[in-house]
């Protein structure tokens, strides 16, 4: 209790990519979740295939601005996600790769990709853009070469754009197998480990200067 956080503590977001609050990726994302706020994060869970948007439709209108054009339930998260100190994405593979509701919302955020890469004046506030750390779960139902290839590179340019260093991975392969996750408590342990990892770091981090 070294008196490190100022206020509240460091904001983590955990997206979701399955449907199913309760299913397995949920799981582990709750485990995480759970570690991050053990370690002093605020955390906000998001259940990204119940949100209601449509994909990015390329007006590109984030060209010269500092916003999407599209109004929609992304609109608010925009500027949660200039915010955030913490990234968590759990998520199932769909069709060998991020399923279309969680990749669509990584395209429309197109609009951090404009600004910090065509205008180089980036969303992230300059104080965070080295700090902010990300953590990727993913689970797929079969043991095949390859199967988490697509996810990883989507997630690894997502983080890239929107300034967050991917620090952790909890990949789980054969899930059509182990059908309940919670017959692998050390799973759901090293999820919560993880998650507390990733907040440890955080809450460590010194608090931006005062203004
Ligand atoms: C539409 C759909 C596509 C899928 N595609 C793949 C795939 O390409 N490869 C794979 O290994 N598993 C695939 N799966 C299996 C899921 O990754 C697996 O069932 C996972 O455990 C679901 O997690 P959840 O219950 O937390 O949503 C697919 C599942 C669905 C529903």
């Amino acid at each position: 209790m070294g008196g490190m956080n100022q206020g509240m503590g460091k904001k983590v977001i955990g997206l979701l990519g399955s449907p199913l609050p309760k299913g397995n990726t949920a799981a582990l994302l709750d485990q995480a979740l759970k570690g991050a706020e053990d370690a002093g994060c605020t955390v906000e869970k998001i259940v990204v295939p119940l949100l209601d948007f449509e994909p990015c439709m390329e007006i590109l209108f984030c060209k010269d601005h500092e916003t999407c054009q599209m109004e929609d339930d992304l609109t608010p998260l925009y500027p949660k996600f200039r915010e955030l100190d913490g990234l968590i994405i759990a998520t199932p593979i769909m069709t060998m790769g991020i399923p279309g509701k969680l990749k669509s919302l990584m395209d429309r955020f197109q609009v951090f990709f404009m600004a910090k890469y065509m205008r180089r004046e980036p969303l992230v506030p300059k104080e965070k853009r080295n700090s902010r750390l990300a953590l990727f779960i993913a689970i797929s139902g079969m043991k095949i070469p390859g199967v988490f290839d697509g996810a990883r590179a989507t997630v690894a340019a997502f983080c890239d754009i929107i300034d967050c260093r991917l620090i952790g991975e909890l990949l789980v392969p054969d899930m059509d197998t182990i059908r309940d996750i919670h017959t692998r408590p050390e799973l759901l342990e090293l999820a919560y480990r993880k998650g507390l990892e990733l907040g440890s770091a955080l809450s460590r981090q010194a608090p931006p200067p005062e203004k």
